[in-house]
């Protein structure tokens, strides 16, 4: 197949699944389950600690079949293989894309053309294992001899998303002298709130940022030295023990005068979104030990071998992403809501949301055409029960279809049984609503619940490391199948490029900003820039 010139539109599925969109006004997701008993059976899948249950989708048997033959018509399986053998599957910038290698090198083996690629991050891999021993055994000492107990993670976007879903997440684990927190914003008093509750003494900062260039995070950095300065009187900080930079430019953490032995490299073939699994996770492995880190990275493992071996109809990356298919590009469903019930994962909505749309908002296919189908989701989301008093009522009387993936834990070590027990009924219970509506022909109009609204429902067995490495990877995968079947690269991100190079206009005072719309100029006036 020629991957490049690849058009899902154009192939007969996509043409069946337009005629069944079609129809959809006839199908009732309720009489399917009623009248399939074993639709929940044949609706559902297991991965290791996690279970997908879609059987309260708006699909019939047909509709599923025609899914999956989009993707059997698609480059999927291809450029499944190509990513995992290490290909270079992200053209735009010429680079393999080997995030799963990162977890585990296994699959490389023996791969030619990929160098040190396997030593280097296996090396990196004992780097992190010694520095988060180090911290958490109280050995790695400040300037002044005190043991670290405070680390600062200084990032943004995927250098800070997914360390800080996955530290959240993972709060059950995490060592009871050490706290972490997550400076992202350039905001001044998100940094400025962070120093004031810290004594520098203590004080670790991790500067993670792969292109070192992202002015939120250098700003930071800087803002940062500048407390150490004034409260040490270290003339250079950057060169104490109390910074580390993570990085896939290294020479310029060294120029910062970053001690070498406190750079950890990281790849420029690792997207940002796709990077907690490395050196950025840094934090992840001080915070939980480098075992429960190894073990997210086993659980992701995990979801790479079931997407690699599960046959296309019981995979479980493969069905979440045909599903949001079927909602985006046939039955126009603008969004997805992403509902997890557990407050440890608050930060998962937004974790996803860069790793789903910052890898499929592309609007140019693989061989450079404006594609002329949508793309992307937009994904959004709260946890329940809040999300319960905030924007279900939409769900329920809008009229917008909005597919729901309900995430819930079954065994959580840190709830009480009694409160536990009322999370997940109102979990079920509102998937429930969702799909059946109240029936009845006396129910006044402005009580009326139409029903017939899709979910998932995936429950993680507990959260754990593996569990939750699980998760995210089935997420990882989901977008990639989605990437695959859209014929798009969701490996590179340009579109975030024009903005910060027009913010650096607008802050170089000597910069020529007649080129700026009245509108701006006029704004840059009243904001006093
Ligand atoms: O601007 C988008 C982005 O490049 C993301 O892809 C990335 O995760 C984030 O900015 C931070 O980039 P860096 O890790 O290079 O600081």
């Amino acid at each position: 197949m020629n991957v490049s010139a690849f058009n899902p539109t154009q192939t007969s599925p996509w043409q069946a699944l337009k005629k069944m969109a079609a129809g959809i006004e006839g199908v009732a997701i309720k009489s399917l389950l009623d009248k399939d008993p074993s639709r929940v059976k044949n609706y559902s899948i297991s991965c290791g600690g996690v279970y997908l249950d879609y059987s309260k989708n708006l699909v019939t048997d047909d509709i599923v079949a025609a899914l999956l033959a989009l993707a059997d018509a698609s480059p999927l399986i291809q450029q499944r293989q190509a990513m995992f053998r290490g290909d270079i599957i992200n053209n735009s910038e010429q680079r393999p894309v080997l995030h799963s290698a990162v977890r585990f090198t296994d699959q490389l083996r023996g791969q030619a053309g990929l160098g040190t690629l396997v030593e280097d991050i296996n090396a990196q891999k004992q780097q992190i294992f010694a520095i988060s021993e180090k911290i958490r055994k109280g050995h790695w000492l400040g300037a002044t001899g005190k043991p670290i107990t405070q680390i600062v993670n200084l990032g943004i976007g995927g250098s800070d998303l997914g360390p800080k879903l996955a530290c959240s997440a993972l709060k059950e684990f995490s060592h009871p002298d050490i706290d972490c927190h997550f400076v992202s914003n350039v905001d001044g008093d998100m940094i400025r709130a962070t120093l004031a509750k810290l004594d520098p003494e203590t004080t670790l900062v991790i500067i993670a940022s792969k292109s070192f260039t992202t002015q939120d995070t250098l700003l930071n950095a800087s803002t940062t030295a500048t407390w150490f300065s004034q409260a040490l009187g270290l003339a250079n900080p950057y060169h104490s023990p109390h910074f580390i930079a993570v990085t896939a430019a290294p020479e310029k953490a060294l120029k910062l005068g970053i001690q070498a032995e406190n750079v950890l490299q990281i790849w420029h073939w690792l997207g940002g979104r796709y990077s907690l699994w490395s050196a950025i996770g840094l934090v992840i492995a001080i915070s939980v030990g480098y075992d429960n880190f190894t073990a997210l990275l086993e659980g992701a493992r995990a979801m790479d071998e079931h997407f690699l071996a599960a046959p296309l109809g019981q995979n479980m990356p493969v069905i979440l992403a045909l599903l949001g298919i079927w909602y985006g590009n046939f039955l126009r469903a603008q969004t997805y809501a992403l509902i997890p019930y557990c407050e440890r994962l608050f930060h998962l909505p937004f974790y996803l949301q860069q790793l789903d749309m910052e890898s499929n908002g592309k609007s140019v296919s693989q061989n450079g055409a404006a594609v002329d189908y949508t793309t992307g989701s937009v994904v959004w989301g709260l946890t329940g029960t809040n999300s319960q008093h905030s924007f279900f009522q939409l769900l329920h009387q809008g009229t917008h279809l909005v597919p729901v993936d309900f995430v819930g834990v079954v065994e959580d070590g840190l709830s009480s049984p009694e409160h536990h027990r009322v999370l997940l009924a109102n979990m079920l219970a509102q998937a429930a609503a969702l799909m059946a509506g109240n029936q009845g022909d006396d129910i006044p109009a402005h009580r009326k619940c139409s029903g017939n609204h899709p979910s998932n429902t995936i429950l993680l067995d507990s959260l754990t490391p593996r569990n939750l490495g699980t998760l995210l990877a089935l997420y990882e995968h989901k977008v990639f199948v989605q990437g695959c079947i859209w014929n798009i690269n969701s490996f590179d991100q340009w579109g975030v490029e024009l903005g910060k190079a027009l913010a650096g206009d607008l802050l170089n005072d000597s910069g020529n900003r007649d080129a700026f719309d009245s509108s701006t100029l006029d704004l840059l006036t009243r904001v006093r820039l």
